[in-house]
């Protein structure tokens, strides 16, 4: 386990800690090395997602609908993030069920959470606007990333080419391309689905629609609650509120905030040009060929 130096596409210098053949955000590898063993709870929420796709979003709703009041959580997700905290503070931290959260596969999350048959989250944004935000995010963690200083140009096809190791991932930022994080977990759920319960949520469908996709999310909770509670939490989690509510949390690059950064879809139509968006729909059309989620990710919003 060990930190390794890539460059994009025209040389910038970007870092991970690479772990088994599997590429992380710089963090304490001893975290990354007992993940697998990290002990969980019974009834622990498992929050799945690719980096960028609302992650903090749908943490911070399905908490609110499981405490039952719209009140802003006063923490970080990254405090009950498995690949990024031990044992000792994830047990700490307050409330219950918890709402465990992890960018990882399946076959790396603990094994007590597959054990135990944990509830699943499992969240979805099309790929563009993740790439779009990625892109933000490698440039503004610099504890995580060292001084990435790339240019979209640069970044875009460095993203998305990467290269198989022995493990059969492909290698290209942390938690491997998006592709292949979105196509394994598609087989995973498949096998797993008579074992844990699983929600998908698409981060499109919350934007459009808050309130029906809260009461989705609370019957899978089970949380009994009407339209009064389910309200409030959809108007406390919107990109607005969070924004002003989550800012002591979230750290700063050149003066805008990291994760709350824009929470639109469809951004990518500001940054990608025609040339770019056409290789990625081509690329998209030719990996997700298979997939049950080809059809359901929205680019755009009418
Ligand atoms: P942008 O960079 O496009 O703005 P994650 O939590 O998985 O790291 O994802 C971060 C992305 O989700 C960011 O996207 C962020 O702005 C967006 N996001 C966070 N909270 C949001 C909210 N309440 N509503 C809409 N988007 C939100």
């Amino acid at each position: 386990m060990s930190v390794v130096e890539d460059h994009d596409m025209g040389g910038n210098s970007i870092s991970f800690l690479e772990a088994d053949g599997f590429r992380y955000p710089i963090v304490d590898p001893e975290i990354v090395k007992g993940m697998t063993q990290l002990k969980v709870k019974d009834d622990d929420i498992f929050l799945l997602a690719y980096p960028k796709s609302g992650t903090h979003w749908l943490w911070e709703t399905t908490s609110m609908l499981l405490q039952g009041k719209a009140e802003t959580i006063p923490h970080w997700k990254s405090k009950v993030m498995v690949e990024f905290q031990p044992q000792e503070v994830i047990d700490a931290f307050p409330g219950s069920p918890r709402v465990l959260n992890t960018h990882v596969r399946y076959n790396q999350l603990p094994a007590e959470a597959r054990e135990k048959k944990c509830r699943i989250i499992f969240v979805l944004r099309n790929p563009k606007d993740v790439v779009v935000s990625s892109f933000n995010h490698h440039k503004g963690f610099k504890n995580h990333y060292g001084n990435y200083n790339g240019s979209f140009k640069d970044y875009l096809p460095f993203y998305l080419a990467g290269k198989i190791n022995q493990h059969h991932y492909l290698l290209v930022a942390d938690y491997g391309s998006w592709f292949d994080y979105v196509l394994q977990w598609e087989k995973d759920i498949e096998a797993q689905q008579d074992r844990h319960p699983i929600h998908i949520m698409y981060y499109e469908d919350m934007k459009q629609n808050p309130l029906e996709e809260i009461r989705k999310l609370a019957v899978f909770l089970g949380v009994h609650a009407d339209d009064s509670l389910y309200s409030a939490v959809a108007e406390k989690c919107s990109f607005k509120n969070m924004k002003d509510d989550k800012k002591p949390y979230d750290p700063k690059f050149n003066g805008q905030l990291i994760v709350y950064r824009k929470g639109q879809v469809g951004d990518w139509q500001n940054w990608l040009t025609p040339e770019q968006n056409e290789m990625f729909d081509k690329l998209y059309q030719e990996k997700m060929k298979d997939s049950k989620f080809k059809d359901k990710m929205r680019f755009t919003l009418a």
